[in-house]
């Protein structure tokens, strides 16, 4: 089954020109069209400014695009009253940055209980999904550190945790292994296999990276915003 379907897609941003006083339009993607598959792992590869972010962000439900549809599971996301987008974007996807985006003045533990108190869980259950988590993502024993006391690794597999608070369906992963070395890389990409495995997640993962790619089943090649792969 096809968990998302894109359907002509475009983004056009609009930026002010403060010299011509008028506003200047940058097309950064234009007719994209592709599904990805439940529990599917894809990667979406490209050079730097080729519009993977944006796409990202498009099928995360952050950025809407200028035209076309993305479906996820049948409904089209962007038809979506605000309300139900904001409910996609807390319950149905988790994001991994390529900055980790943790919070430098809460302990690794508050960062990963933070969407689930934002959600009002109760806290037993989330100090226990939280233990479990951290477990599987080997990062435990960092429970009461804080960010700049980990490895960027240990950091990522932290932001990881973060975002499986929520049992989301899907992981969005931009550049996820982007500031780490290639020993650390590999963990994570064999981490979020895993996870993928164990807990029937569909993958999503921007790179650069030929390492991250051959771990995936399929790829998206992104040229100045234009699918040519
Ligand atoms: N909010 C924005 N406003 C204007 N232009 C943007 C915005 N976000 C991205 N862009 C432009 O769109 C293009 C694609 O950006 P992005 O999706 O971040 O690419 P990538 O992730 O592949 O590097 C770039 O040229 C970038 O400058
Ligand atoms: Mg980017």
């Amino acid at each position: 089954m096809d968990i998302y379907k894109v359907h002509g897609l475009s983004k056009i941003y609009f930026t002010e020109d403060r010299n011509a006083l008028k506003r200047r339009e940058f097309c950064a993607l234009s007719d994209i069209e592709f599904t990805v598959r439940t529990q599917e792992c894809i990667c979406i590869m490209g050079e730097s400014g080729s519009g993977k972010t944006t796409l990202l962000n498009i099928l995360g439900g952050i950025v809407p695009p200028s035209t076309g549809r993305v479906y996820y599971k049948g409904d089209n996301l962007y038809q979506y009253a605000n309300r139900k987008l904001e409910e996609y974007r807390r319950t149905q996807v988790g994001f991994i940055f390529q900055d980790y985006k943790l919070l430098d003045n809460l302990s690794i533990e508050d960062n990963i209980i933070l969407p689930l108190m934002l959600d009002h869980q109760n806290v037993d259950m989330a100090l226990k999904k939280v233990n479990k988590m951290a477990e599987i993502l080997n990062i435990k024993d960092k429970l009461s550190c804080y960010p700049y006391e980990l490895s960027g690794g240990q950091q990522q597999r932290a932001a990881i945790c973060r975002a499986l608070m929520n049992d989301p369906e899907v992981i969005l992963a931009d550049e996820p292994t982007g500031n780490l070395d290639d020993s650390s890389a590999r963990i994570v990409m064999e981490l979020l296999m895993n996870i993928k495995d164990q807990f029937k997640k569909t993958l999503i993962i921007v790179t650069h990276d030929h390492m991250v790619a051959s771990w995936c089943d399929r790829m998206i090649q992104i040229e100045l915003g234009r699918i040519i792969k």
